[in-house]
């Protein structure tokens, strides 16, 4: 790795607990018969969701979605090209959407229209970290930590692909 992370910002056993919280709050919002799927946005959300559906106690399905990296093309048409979206018909599902960090909410802004376009019977968004730093048309529903406006990494975050494997976040 080509630099160590700065100050820990919120270390394994705290994630630990938030996400064990995260994974009551959405059992209690969703029932059995929601047939739920998480569709965890990678690759930033590969750890969260390992631990996430393992603390959860109803049943789910897990996908994933891909989505190109938005450069000043992409914005200015408002066009997300999905690189990899979940073959499963997505028609009547109840979605999750699990993201790693909410930080403009562009992502979000996109992703979560052609969602619904394809027959979604709801979407709603689990955020292990948000930033608050504008304000997206779709609110995370489910939020692990009110994230402070530094680049973070670890827990699957990256910078320049680097640091997804820490166990804990770190501001760099
Ligand atoms: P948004 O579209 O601005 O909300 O950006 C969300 C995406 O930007 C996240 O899913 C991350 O991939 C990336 N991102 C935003 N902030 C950070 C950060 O602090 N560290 C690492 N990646 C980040
Ligand atoms: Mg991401």
């Amino acid at each position: 790795m080509s630099r160590l992370p700065g100050r820990v910002v919120y270390d394994a056993e705290t994630i630990e607990r938030r996400v064990r919280g995260l994974a009551e709050e959405i059992a209690c919002a969703y029932g059995a018969d929601d047939r739920l799927l998480l569709l965890g946005v990678l690759k930033g959300s590969f750890v969260f969701l390992a631990d996430l559906v393992r603390a959860l106690e109803i049943p789910v399905q897990v996908d994933f979605l891909v989505v190109s990296s938005y450069g000043d093309a992409m914005v200015s048409s408002g066009e997300v090209r999905f690189e990899y979206l979940a073959r499963a018909p997505l028609a009547g599902r109840s979605i999750l959407l699990v993201e790693d960090i909410v930080d403009t909410g562009r992502t979000l802004d996109q992703v979560v229209p052609l969602l619904l376009e394809r027959g979604a019977r709801s979407v709603e968004i689990c955020a292990l970290l948000h930033k608050r730093r504008a304000s997206s048309r779709y609110e995370p529903r489910f939020v692990g930590f009110e994230a402070p406006d530094d680049f973070l990494v670890g827990y699957g975050l990256d910078h320049a692909e680097d640091f997804r494997q820490l166990p804990y976040v770190a501001s760099l």
